[in-house]
């Protein structure tokens, strides 16, 4: 089903032309007033019919829309659509006239108490605008509707692949035709195919005895692509999907990916951006996955609280990042208008994501909410009706709770909140028993820790930063520890803009592993040091190496966060010592930190307040040789100003990110520099957000959106650091 893009030229509020996907009110950093957004805004479109519209179904499909939108053409009110997470689309077949059209959209960002989330208070911001894309598709009268391929029985030697379509049929016409399937691996080579007479509303094939099929996992994430198409007396359809074969099972040992265990290591992820809220295109959903993928090295995300966007999801497939994805809301439940609505949202999620390989479980309670036999019920029942191969989990942090879901998903913040368990000594998690409150175990995983019980800023206190750290140790030590539970997943991967009554009253929750331009604390390099050192080696020193940042002084105990067998420190003239990870603190991690303490160093060496501070090296070896090295100035200047953007070349019309350090004379960001930069964008692009930008913790960022194609100019200019230029290009 052909779809073209339908985001330019769009009139907001009566004044300005804007494309899609947009962003109602850019918002600033932090201290904002987040009602400002909470009204409604009008967006309005004119076009012309085009021809080859004539005999064919006409729609538009929106991706995304914050939230109850009202759709109209030429003043008729064509849908409405609540929810402001899910797709939808309105029907123009007959409606268009060849000149003139006008499509409306109204939204209305007021946090309506009818729609969830809404009606209670939420951690995050729901940013109006029409902030995902808009396209116009077009189909002859009988078309392909959804389409749903499963993969059962994937550790057969020979595979098999099952698929159901819905005809789309509007106008009521009688069924005839075909219907052919083709199944390609990634290079576009055929398979197999079948093909089917189409006999009623629904089609369904098969193809069996399939070779040398290979299954998608997190290393070897191999996609195949299914090519659908119908012919009828009404035309041809075609569509074609991409999908995986994988098995996915949780057990009471946890959780296995095509039969082998595997242990989930992730974190959460919020989709939104400083001054775009959520209106950043695809590129910038990808690179979030890329991001979790390759420098947080996890092998799971959970998209908290909501469905995100697909370019995000699609972009899990190709990278073997499992995502864990619920339907929209946060403590709150609503009445039984509000609870039908979130009951659809199951529907919409699932319908429009079962064939992503990367989902592995469907979210279906309510993110941290009490229990409600007769909803939770529905919601299940929803899931599963409409997907036999996934599980549900249902997010809780209450005890005891109701389990109606397949996994029982836990938020566990005991850690730092011992009085709430009997002033118990600190733990990491609750035995899964405690909490659950039955006397059998149930398939288990940890959904959040961490976050709120210790937020920390980029910077924060060195001494901080390293407790942050530490905790997130902590819980994934434990998790490891322990084969009941499937995985863990930290709050959270990037810190978030939220609403007055959370966060640090700058409206911002500081409990990412990341700050918000996804530039790394600390605490990030816990997760990525977990990974393979074929992945990439891992050498973060927990310290900014000062000899008075923390209480008493010094930087012992000096946590390095590693992949390496062992690590080599050097300090001034001393005699450079060795020591190994900390396995008698850390048993259970893949690779525990390199604790360096009063065991390795005395005060006289390394610690004492008064005497001259040195430099410092830490070298990485794995098997006796160095792979890596840190090295730190005992008296830092500011001496370079970085410019790292994500890449040189921007898609159409695609936003992209650049990070601008303040470095030393070592290369390492300096951590409380906090000097202005001003940004300037000449050419095809724009900048996103202000000009002049503070660096916060040395570091800074900023988007710079393509508008045509051309190339792009950015100028980043410090009165102490000179100025620094980057060409890019748009294509
Ligand atoms: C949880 C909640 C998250 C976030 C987090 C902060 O209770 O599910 O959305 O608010 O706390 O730590």
């Amino acid at each position: 089903m052909p779809k073209t893009d339908f985001n330019d030229n769009w009139l907001f509020e009566g004044r300005d032309q804007v494309r899609l996907p947009h962003n109602a009110v850019e918002l600033p950093f932090s201290y904002f007033d987040e009602k400002v957004y909470q009204r409604t805004f009008t967006y309005e479109k004119t076009f012309d019919a085009d021809p080859g519209w004539a005999g064919r179904e006409v729609s538009l499909h929106f991706d995304g829309a914050m939230a109850n939108a009202q759709v109209s053409l030429n003043g008729a009110l064509l849908t409405r659509h609540k929810d402001g997470y899910t797709p939808f689309d309105a029907r123009l077949t007959g409606l268009v006239k060849t000149r003139g059209n006008v499509v409306k959209v109204v939204i209305d960002g007021s946090e309506n108490p009818e729609i969830p989330p809404f009606g209670g208070a939420i951690d995050y911001l729901t940013y109006a605008g029409i902030y995902r894309e808009v396209w116009i598709k077009t189909a002859p009268a009988l078309s392909l509707g959804l389409t749903k391929i499963e993969t059962p029985d994937v550790l057969a030697a020979r595979k098999t692949v099952t698929i159901a379509t819905t005809l789309s049929n509007p106008q009521n016409l009688a069924l005839s035709g075909s219907f052919r399937a083709t199944l390609r691996d990634a290079d576009g080579q055929e398979i197999a195919s079948a093909t089917a007479a189409v006999t009623g509303p629904s089609l369904t094939l098969t193809l069996t005895n399939l070779p040398n099929i290979i299954l998608w996992d997190t290393t070897t994430p191999a996609l195949y692509t299914l090519d659908l198409t119908l012919d009828t007396p009404q035309g041809t359809d075609t569509t074609t999907t991409r999908f995986g074969f994988r098995s996915v099972a949780f057990t009471t040992q946890g959780f296995a990916l095509n039969g082998k265990p595997l242990k989930l290591r992730g974190l959460n992820r919020h989709q939104s951006f400083p001054y775009a809220g959520y209106a950043l295109g695809r590129a910038a959903q990808e690179r979030d996955a890329e991001i979790l993928k390759h420098e947080l090295r996890v092998n799971m995300v959970r998209t908290s609280h909501y469905p995100q966007s697909t370019h995000f999801l699609n972009r899990c497939d190709e990278l073997g990042l499992l995502v864990f994805e619920e339907f929209p809301g946060w403590q709150h439940i609503g009445g039984a208008t509000w609870k039908q609505e979130a009951v659809e949202n199951v529907r919409r999620m699932v319908r429009r994501d079962w064939n992503h390989p990367s989902i592995f479980i469907w979210g279906v309670r309510i993110n941290e909410s009490q229990d409600d036999h007769a909803f939770y019920t529905q919601t299940n029942a929803a899931a599963h009706a409409l997907d036999t191969t996934r599980p549900t989990g249902g997010v809780r942090y209450i005890t005891d709770s109701e389990l109606l879901e397949d996994v029982y998903t836990m938020n566990d913040f005991i850690l730092g909140n011992e009085e709430q368990g009997g002033n118990r000594p600190r733990t990491p998690l609750r035995p899964q028993q405690e909490v659950t409150g039955l006397t059998h175990s149930v398939p288990y995983m940890i959904t959040e820790y961490g976050g709120h019980m210790f937020p920390t800023k980029s910077y924060d206190q060195e001494q901080r930063q390293a407790e942050h750290v530490l905790r997130h140790l902590e819980v994934m030590n434990a998790m490891y520890g322990d084969p009941q539970i499937a995985g863990c997943v930290g709050w959270c991967a990037f810190d978030y803009n939220t609403h007055k009554d959370f966060g640090s009253g700058d409206r911002i929750c500081h409990h990412g592993v990341m700050d918000m331009f996804r530039e790394p604390k600390f605490a990030a390099y816990a997760y990525a040091s977990q990974s393979d050192p074929s992945d990439g080696v891992v050498l973060k020193p927990v310290t900014f190496w000062a000899r008075g940042e923390r209480n008493i002084g010094g930087v012992l105990p000096l946590i390095i966060l590693t992949n390496c067998d062992e690590v080599e420190l050097r300090y001034g003239t001393h005699k450079p010592k060795r020591v190994k990870p900390d396995r008698d603190r850390f048993p259970h991690l893949p690779y525990a930190p390199v604790i360096v303490d009063r065991r390795h160093f005395t005060d006289n060496e390394l610690g004492l307040w008064g005497m001259s501070w040195e430099h410092g090296e830490v070298a990485g070896l794995i098997k006796g040789k160095p792979v890596a090295t840190a090295r730190f100035a005992a008296d830092p200047v500011a001496t370079t100003l970085q410019l790292a953007p994500d890449a040189a070349v921007l898609g159409r019309h695609e936003a992209l990110r650049v990070i601008v350090r303040a470095l030393d004379q070592v290369g390492n960001k300096l951590p409380f520099y906090f000097d202005p930069v001003a940004i300037k964008v000449e050419g095809a692009g724009h900048l996103i957000g202000p000009s002049l930008l503070p660096l916060r913790a040395g570091s800074t960022g900023f988007w710079v959106q393509a508008q045509t194609i051309g190339s792009i100019k950015v100028t980043v200019s410090s009165d102490r650091l000179g100025e620094q230029t980057l060409q890019l290009q748009a294509e």
